[in-house]
């Protein structure tokens, strides 16, 4: 059993971990692997590491048969996600989208048949319209994405889904909530960027700048708890999962987190400019009722166990 996992950031760092953790030694795959970001969250040695990129398909498949890749978890992301996207939509649906039919083509290219991907719980909350009730006879039938970022994930939900019905590939969509966790490197999407800065400020005693509207997010090791579990799932039933932490945060409940978690940290409440396309004031909180019942997931950190392991590591780092 040998696991491709492309895209070695936020959540590929902890995908990896907990692989090796098992007794497995990965095989990550990266444009530009951050090697001293991932050192911190396991041995380098325990994993093997490929220079290659999924735009490139040739590299892929070099890495595939290099390593007798047998199953793949697919976490390759444009920087900063939503914001990413909005700013440059062309590049965003060439990665996301084209970049993920390379990686489920590669698959079935190599017999490879678990392809486990990451969506995005922007599905659950940037989505508007579905006046025409479901009613596929009806233009307005189904709620569409809000934004760009959001389409390509709904595009390759639906493409693996495909694949999966006429190919033979055993596909996974892990509906990620906002990541926020351990990761000292570039990457990670605007929320966790905040949450980062956020404890940073607080850490050095500044002033801590929170998002105003209500968010559900995931400690970044329970996002990779449940990709692995999609890996090693034995029916993977539908295939789309929401993996979150299954609670919608308000703003007061961040605060209480930080300050549990930090004692004396202050903090304001408002929306943090450069990342308000990405921090929407969310409404409803996500079923984790498939994942559970399909994957055994069930989310291990909660808002004030995630800060307060995030809080820890960024302790140890300075020390
Ligand atoms: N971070 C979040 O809040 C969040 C929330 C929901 C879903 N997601 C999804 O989870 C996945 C992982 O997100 P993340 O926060 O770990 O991202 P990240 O930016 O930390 O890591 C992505 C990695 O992909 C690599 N990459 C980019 N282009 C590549 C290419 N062409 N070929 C190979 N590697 C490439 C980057 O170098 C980077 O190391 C993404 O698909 C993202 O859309 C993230």
């Amino acid at each position: 059993m040998t696991t491709l996992v492309i895209g070695a950031g936020l959540v590929g760092a902890q995908v990896a971990r907990i692989l090796i953790e098992a007794g497995e030694r990965p095989v990550l795959f990266d444009t530009a692997p951050q090697a001293e970001a991932l050192a911190e969250h396991f041995d380098p040695a325990k994993a093997a590491m490929e220079v290659g990129d999924i735009l490139r398909p040739l590299t892929l498949a070099a890495a595939i048969q290099r390593h007798k890749i047998t199953r793949i978890v697919h976490t390759a992301a444009n920087p900063m996600l939503t914001l990413g996207a909005q700013r440059d939509p062309y590049a965003a649906i060439n990665l996301n989208i084209m970049g993920t039919v390379n990686v489920i083509e590669a698959a079935r290219a190599f017999g490879i048949k678990r392809v486990v991907v990451s969506s995005s719980n922007v599905l659950n909350h940037f989505v508007a319209g579905g006046d025409g009730s479901n009613d596929p006879m009806r233009e307005t039938a189904f709620p569409r994405p809000t934004t760009f970022y959001a389409s390509t994930k709904q595009a390759i939900e639906s493409l693996g889904l495909n694949y999966a019905r006429w190919h033979g590939i055993e596909f996974a969509a892990m509906r990620y909530g906002a990541v926020f966790g351990p990761w000292g490197g570039a990457g990670g999407g605007g929320p966790s960027n905040v949450m980062k800065e956020a404890v940073r400020r607080a850490l050095e005693g500044e002033e801590a700048v929170l998002p105003a509207g209500a968010m559900e997010w995931v400690y970044s090791k329970d996002a990779g708890m449940g990709t692995v579990q999609a890996l090693g799932a034995k029916d993977l039933g539908f295939g789309v999962f929401n993996i979150t932490m299954g609670v919608l945060a308000k703003p007061e409940d961040m605060a209480a987190a930080l300050k549990s978690a930090i004692p004396g940290a202050k903090v304001r409440i408002e929306t943090p400019a450069a990342a308000a396309v990405s921090l929407p004031d969310m409404k409803a909180v996500s079923d984790l009722s498939l994942a559970k019942k399909t994957l055994g997931f069930a989310p291990k950190y909660g808002l004030v166990e995630g800060v307060k392991d995030l809080v820890a590591w960024m302790k140890s780092r300075k020390s």
